[in-house]
């Protein structure tokens, strides 16, 4: 056991109609706690996954902007103790308990040898590369949407250097100005890019998904037996 109480999101949508929007958002968190989740993030990722369902059994999964790890407990648990999770934070993340398969990083996308750090952790070219980075938010929109493009922008390109073929990346961004230009550098690099708004985002929050499947090309690999 990972330490992960058994959740699905279906049981905290009962009675919705009941409830006011404000509520429901609020629903997730209180749960998110009960279940034992580091996060109500972790409802984000669980609803991506269900609309589109890109992790599986055995696969190795890279999560960036980790902490406090809501979405590694996720991950960790349909991976398996087959597959490996590798978590990446500024922040330092707590080990999860009893899943030697998921490993923790403390450093900065933006550190040059994070992409050998990742490699030697995974053993193997990625199936999925998460993001949930996002910046400290300042408050002041224009600032706070540059930090966020930056971010994603950096995402895109780790992912490019771990993903095998037919792999998918999952990336937060910013609803705002910049977003255009962001999808198309992403429909540049990957063969299909869907955006989506799960039900578990936060009312009022500009953030958004991108799932984008089959990168066209990537960045020379590490060496590894191929997964596909
Ligand atoms: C929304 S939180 C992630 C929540 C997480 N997905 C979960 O389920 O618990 C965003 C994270 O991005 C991290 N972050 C922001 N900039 C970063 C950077 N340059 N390098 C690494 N992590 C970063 C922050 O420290 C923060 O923990």
């Amino acid at each position: 056991m990972l330490g992960v109480a058994p959740f699905t999101v279906a049981h905290l949508l009962l009675g919705r109609s009941a409830m006011p929007r404000y509520q429901r958002k609020d629903a997730f968190y209180a749960q998110a706690k009960e279940a034992g989740l580091r996060s109500r993030a972790a409802y984000k990722l669980e609803q991506l996954q269900k609309q589109y369902k890109f992790l599986r059994s055995g696969q190795r999964v890279v999560d960036l902007g980790a902490w406090p790890g809501g979405w590694l407990q996720v991950a960790a648990r349909i991976v398996g103790r087959k597959g490996k999770v590798v978590g990446v934070d500024l922040k330092p993340i707590s080990p999860l308990a009893d899943a030697p398969h998921v490993a923790v990083l403390q450093a900065d996308v933006s550190d040059a040898d994070l992409i050998d750090r990742v490699r030697a952790e995974l053993g193997a070219p990625a199936d999925v590369v998460l993001s949930d980075l996002a910046p400290r938010l300042s408050g002041v929109r224009d600032r706070d949407q540059a930090e966020m493009r930056a971010l994603a922008e950096r995402a895109v390109e780790l992912a490019l250097h771990w993903l095998r073929p037919g792999g998918v990346l999952v990336i937060k961004v910013f609803m705002g100005a910049d977003l255009p230009g962001l999808l198309n550098r992403i429909r540049e690099e990957f063969s299909r890019v869907v955006t989506t708004r799960p039900e578990a985002t936060r009312k009022g929050s500009s953030e958004l998904y991108v799932v984008a499947f089959s990168p066209a090309a990537q960045v020379v690999r590490a060496p590894g037996k191929r997964q596909d």
